[in-house]
């Protein structure tokens, strides 16, 4: 993209009044914020968590009461109870954070040494950790990248006789493609675990992700969309699995309780009281500052989606609701006078518009290839298989992605309209400035 107007395009803007909008900002006001101009913003995004007196109170509450495990208090109960029935499902169960939502749940359906759990590569790496803590073998398949999920189309392809169970994430809080996805869990028996770390309130179809698959999973850590710092969720309407990730997370006990009956192997995950209260009070704004995101998003979308190399994420038909945890886009630098993402990425910061570069790709995390050489990977797995993993990994669509993935973080979406014109607008002048910009 030129920075100087041609003589046609003069003439056209000169007659809509573009041209005095472009004189007037000109070389000074126009030059990059990184090579010393102003940036077009200055002030902060809103900040996250909100905290309000009403925290401060729930707190000292639980504090003070002194029964601050929730063996003891109500909290966590109560919380789960909300949770529950604003998502449709039947049971909660509050964990101590997202990872053991996710380990609870393979534990309770009985993944183990010697089984395949499908993956999507463009996830945190807690979703291929939970896999790894249960010595199963995470299988990628590819991103779709269009809408940044994982490709349901490619799914049936990486399923084996050792398929013992399908793991999808709502990434950014947009829902993966969950009617594919379910309709290849009926048909090959395996069960679907869904990664909604990320998706607190998203909807397919105007059904909460969550409650679509077997289990889902939440996370409260401290940046998500509901925070308690560190927390997580599981949902189910499975009460047998309900029950078995309830003793599972209170160290194998047969019932909620703190006495000494042992009915499996567990451990101790369970949410405090603190936690539990926070959440109380956060989820008093979480439908509105969701509604919020949601709307401001939309309005985002339709500047950005006008200029040429910017592709924000697409939701599939089914999905109804984006949580909106993150902002995603694709950055096509040829059509920005080929400045590296890095360098856009630098120069949208300096213009006051925080972002990042997102996930690298995981099937190529060095950690795997260490993972399983360890001696309990080879001690359960033929040398053949693992080495065989590496070519059936491969996921060149999600390389790609992951050299053009830029984020916005959620509170980027909190305040007001005029926050994502000043986004729209910064991108805009860095596209105009991008041949200058390059050459710097
Ligand atoms: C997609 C996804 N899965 C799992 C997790 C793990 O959650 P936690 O950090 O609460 O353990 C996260 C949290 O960042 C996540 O984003």
């Amino acid at each position: 993209m030129p920075d100087d107007l041609t003589r046609r395009k003069l003439l056209g803007a000169a007659s809509t009044g573009l041209l005095a909008t472009r004189v007037a900002r000109s070389a000074s006001t126009d030059k990059p914020a990184v090579l010393g101009g102003s940036p077009v913003r200055t002030a902060p995004f809103p900040s996250w968590p909100v905290i309000a007196e009403s925290e401060e109170r729930a707190w000292m509450k639980v504090l003070r009461g002194g029964k601050w495990n929730r063996l003891d208090g109500d909290y966590t109960r109560q919380f789960e109870e909300t949770w529950a029935a604003t998502l449709g499902a039947k049971h909660c169960l509050a964990t101590a954070n997202g990872t053991s939502a996710l380990i609870i749940s393979l534990n309770a359906l009985g993944v183990g040494p010697g089984d395949e759990v499908i993956v999507p590569p463009y996830t945190f790496v807690a979703t291929v950790n939970a896999v790894l803590m249960q010595h199963a073998i995470p299988v990628f398949v590819d991103t779709d990248p269009e809408t940044f999920q994982i490709d349901a189309r490619k799914i049936e392809a990486a399923i084996t006789g050792r398929t013992r169970c399908i793991l999808p994430v709502h990434l950014g809080g947009s829902p993966a493609d969950m009617d594919a996805i379910l309709e290849i869990g009926r048909k090959h028996s395996l069960p679907v675990v869904e990664d909604a770390c990320q998706a607190h309130l998203a909807e397919w179809r105007h059904r909460k992700v969550s409650t679509l698959g077997s289990l889902g999973c939440f996370s409260f850590q401290a940046s998500k969309n509901l925070n308690s710092g560190e927390g997580g969720a599981i949902l189910t309407d499975d009460t047998d699995l309900y029950r078995v990730c309830q003793s599972f997370h209170n160290n194998g006990r047969g019932d909620a309780g703190s006495g000494f009956g042992y009915v499996r192997n567990g451990a101790n995950l369970r949410m405090t009281e603190f936690q539990a209260v926070l959440l109380a009070e956060q989820l008093k704004r979480v439908e509105e500052q969701a509604r919020r995101r949601e709307q401001n998003a939309a309005y985002l979308t339709k500047q950005l989606a006008e200029i040429p190399g910017i592709r924000p994420a697409r939701m599939y038909p089914g999905a109804t609701r984006n949580a909106y945890h993150l902002y995603m886009l694709r950055y096509e630098k040829e059509q920005f006078a080929s400045l590296p993402r890095a360098r856009f990425l630098k120069a949208l910061e300096a213009e006051g518009i925080p972002c990042s570069s997102g996930y690298s790709p995981l099937n190529k995390e060095p950690f795997l290839k260490n993972t399983f050489d360890s001696r309990a990977y080879r001690g359960i797995y033929p040398a053949k298989q693992l080495a065989e993993w590496f070519d059936r990994n491969h996921c060149p669509a999600n390389d790609k992605l992951c050299e053009e993935g830029v984020w916005f973080t959620q509170t980027m979406l909190l305040g007001p309209r005029e926050d994502m014109d000043q986004i729209a607008e910064a991108v805009r002048k860095i596209q105009r400035q991008s041949g200058t910009l390059a050459r710097a």
